[in-house]
């Protein structure tokens, strides 16, 4: 099979950390034997600039087409905030059922955490966080807007089914990682102190689902409050965290903050189903300020990159791809400890020369 991936590069550095992840791809594609097509698409800030318009619904529909998207950053300072977040990335979300926002907290080594005598052993651990429900949904509205009575809501969205599939997800990680030595954990983070409805709905269904079917993964509960501290003191006691959207869009930037900073997070947005495409991207923006330099760090789209082959090679059972993912994972591990800098962010070297870095880890992994 030929993996067909469309390559969104978008604004700011996006375009350009995005070629370096591809040159790394096709660096080790023919060895490893994976067929890929990639197509090029405008969207991002600048294509919303000249046409007016972020994506309209037949583009998105063209998007089913293929098997992954790659994105690269977007967003342009002429862009009002919450045009492209919400036109581009949440609507690729929500139309996509791209239903759990994998994102892995791995202090790589080499790399300088800001927690004091913590180190590669005791910050890894992966945040499964809900992708389509939550607040947001932005059910809600303005009543009254501009007077002295205005009013304001945006409801909490919570279903069964939505909670459902997650937690299973989450369990099915935990399981997997339980096979490679990891605890066999998955900790449900919420409120359910205060949020008493939905609260209560993921609660249940964390232990009904575990309960029934996966007996053998230790269930742990935390309130988001004392994850927070926890993630900062102690953050050795998380194998698998399995979190609704808005709470785990919060924490999942201290994951970041914690394993290095944003110079290093990578993301999936997965449709595990395979109903649609999956989309990746690294967490960081689109740094204007630094754009077209060749100054971007592109770890974190390279290992996105990584992350898109395992996981897409998972769902479409292509096997090349998933071996070819894993290869780049492990090529960024042995990359990051020549870093100078303390932080990825600042790692001393070009945007070119780190992928080249990678591409060279990755030619002599395969002599060795
Ligand atoms: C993220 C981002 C997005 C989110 C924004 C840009 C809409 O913060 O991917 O975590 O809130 O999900
Ligand atoms: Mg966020």
């Amino acid at each position: 099979m030929s993996l067909k991936i469309a390559v969104i590069g978008g604004d700011g550095v996006g375009p350009e950390v995005v070629r370096e992840a591809l040159r790394v791809v096709e660096s080790i594609a023919k060895p490893q034997g994976l067929s890929y097509t990639t197509t090029d698409l405008p969207y991002g800030g600048e294509h919303y600039l000249k046409t007016g318009e972020v994506i309209t619904d037949a583009q998105v529909q063209e998007l089913k087409a293929y098997d992954a998207i790659m994105l690269g950053a977007v967003g342009t300072p002429d862009v009002k905030p919450g045009v492209l977040e919400k036109g581009l990335l949440l609507k690729l979300r929500f139309d996509l059922d791209q239903y759990i926002n994998l994102r892995p907290v791995k202090l790589y080594p080499g790399v300088e955490t800001p927690l004091k005598d913590k180190g590669p052993d005791d910050i890894d651990f992966v945040c499964v966080r809900e992708n389509t429900e939550d607040l947001y949904c932005g059910n809600g509205g303005i009543a009254r807007k501009g007077t002295a009575q205005e009013i304001s809501t945006q409801e909490m969205i919570t279903t069964r089914f939505g909670v459902e599939r997650c937690v299973r997800y989450a369990f099915e990680i935990a399981r997997t990682r339980k096979a490679n030595g990891y605890p066999g954990q998955l900790t449900l983070v919420h409120k359910t102190n205060v949020l008493t409805h939905c609260g209560d709905t993921w609660f249940r269904t964390f232990n009904e689902v575990g309960e029934a079917d996966y007996k053998d993964i230790e269930r742990v509960y935390h309130h988001v409050d004392a994850c927070c501290m926890y993630m900062a003191t102690k953050p050795e006691i998380y194998d698998v965290i399995v979190v609704p959207n808005m709470f785990g869009d919060i924490i999942t930037d201290l994951g970041a903050a914690i394993a290095g900073g944003m110079g290093v997070a990578a993301s999936g947005n997965l449709n595990p189903d395979g109903t649609a495409p999956s989309m990746f991207e690294p967490v960081h923006g689109s740094a204007p300020d630094i754009a077209g330099q060749n100054k971007a760090n592109p770890i974190a789209a390279i290992d996105s990159i990584g992350l898109l082959l395992r996981e897409v090679g998972r769902i479409k059972g292509d096997d090349a791809a998933l071996k070819c993912g894993e290869k780049i994972g492990q090529a960024v591990q042995a990359v990051t400890p020549n870093f100078t800098g303390k932080q990825l962010d600042r790692s001393g070297y070009s945007c070119t020369e780190i992928g080249t870095m990678v591409i060279e880890s990755l030619a002599a992994a395969a002599v060795g």
